[in-house]
């Protein structure tokens, strides 16, 4: 018998549709939201694998599309003005409640995820059986219009399979879970490039879960109190089952290396190796390895901001890996805390 004869009747694979995100399919694909299909969705930050959170099925099909384990929790997204506080969270304190009026009126729409006590509408196989949820509101307009159509929370963690590099191209979806889903919508592409700031409300000081665009200076501004910045250990105290708090993720196969420039002076290519640097002694020292190894080094510049590298970065760890390479060497970023983001998703990339 041949391997295709032994393969169950079902097992035919699914190959996604990727709609272009006109108004009828944006219509579309929050109908199949609603009926209980898996729909793929751009943000302004990566692009989603969103499940109507009430159909429990289609969020189990999440997990399974992604090979992720159940008990990581995952973000509910809805558009601006969805009442959360209408049974879908129920704040704890009055405090925790002006918390969370501040921050959403100072960053939503906007990437920053929120970590709130459940209500009793929000389905425990979401939140990983905790009592708590994450919740956000993208500004993307795709989404927007998308989650404004489907009128539910959707649950969408990033459209890549676990540990993986989060997409912020239609393509690279399509690519890594297009066998897996029906419905990839397409849209520009995300302004920011990494995943939200996450901040717990759960206790009186709020706390940064995972570092993102949105920056603890900035909450503390809109909040008039301090937040307690992001720690690794503390994410991991936190909550051992964040994804984002796992040392190993956002991996291509290439191998990351991070470096600054003195030691990017002595870096001899195992094999075809991509550069990707901003500032000019970075690049001054690429360009003279890549006259040096001609047809092995590689070199990619970005402009020198923590938001254009941020936008850049998953869609550059991709091309490492078409292009075959071995090693993928990135600039060492500065220890600002607008580059935190930026800092984390490549420490964990190249670990
Ligand atoms: O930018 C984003 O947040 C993207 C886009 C698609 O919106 N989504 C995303 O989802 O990054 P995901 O599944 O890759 O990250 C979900 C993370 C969890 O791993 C955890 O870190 C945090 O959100 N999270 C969710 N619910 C939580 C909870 N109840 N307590 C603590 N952390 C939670
Ligand atoms: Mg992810």
């Amino acid at each position: 018998m041949t391997t295709k004869d032994n393969a169950p009747s079902n097992a035919a694979a699914l190959h996604a549709a990727l709609l272009s995100p006109s108004p009828v399919n944006i219509e579309r694909c929050a109908r199949a939201l609603c009926e209980g299909d898996l729909v793929a969705f751009p943000t302004e930050t990566v692009f989603g694998l969103g499940a109507a959170v009430n159909q429990a099925a289609a969020v189990a099909g999440i997990f399974k599309a992604k090979g992720r384990p159940a008990d990581h929790p995952l973000i509910a997204h809805a558009a601006p003005g969805f009442d959360w506080s209408a049974g879908w969270i129920q704040f704890s304190t009055p405090l925790q409640q002006q918390q969370f009026e501040a921050l959403t009126r100072a960053f939503w729409p906007g990437p920053l995820t929120l970590v709130l006590p459940k209500g009793s509408l929000m389905p425990l196989q979401v939140t990983g059986g905790q009592n708590s949820v994450g919740i956000r509101c993208p500004s993307h307009p795709v989404a927007v219009a998308l989650l404004q159509a489907a009128g539910v929370p959707v649950a969408a963690p990033s459209a890549n399979r676990f540990g993986k590099v989060s997409p912020t191209r239609a393509a690279h979806v399509m690519a890594e879970l297009g066998d897996r889903l029906p419905w990839v919508l397409d849209g520009n592409i995300p302004e920011v490039g990494i995943e939200s700031t996450i901040v717990s409300l759960l206790e009186a000081t709020p706390r940064i879960l995972r570092p993102g665009a949105i920056t603890a200076a900035q909450l503390t501004h809109a909040l008039g109190q301090s937040v307690q910045g992001f720690t690794q250990s503390s994410a991991r105290k936190d909550n051992p089952r964040v994804s984002g708090a796992l040392e190993k993720h956002y991996s291509p196969d290439a191998k990351v290396l991070v470096l600054d420039d003195l030691a990017l002076n002595g870096f001899v290519p195992q094999g075809r190796s991509l550069c990707v640097g901003w500032s000019d002694g970075f690049l001054t020292q690429a360009d003279a390895l890549r006259t040096e190894y001609r047809d092995l080094v590689l070199v990619e510049a970005l402009a020198n901001t923590p938001q254009d590298v941020a936008k850049n970065l998953y869609s550059t760890l991709r091309q490492a890996d078409a292009l075959q390479c071995v090693h993928v060497v990135f600039e060492r970023p500065g220890n600002g805390e607008d580059w935190e983001g930026v800092a984390d998703r490549l420490k964990r990339a190249s670990a």
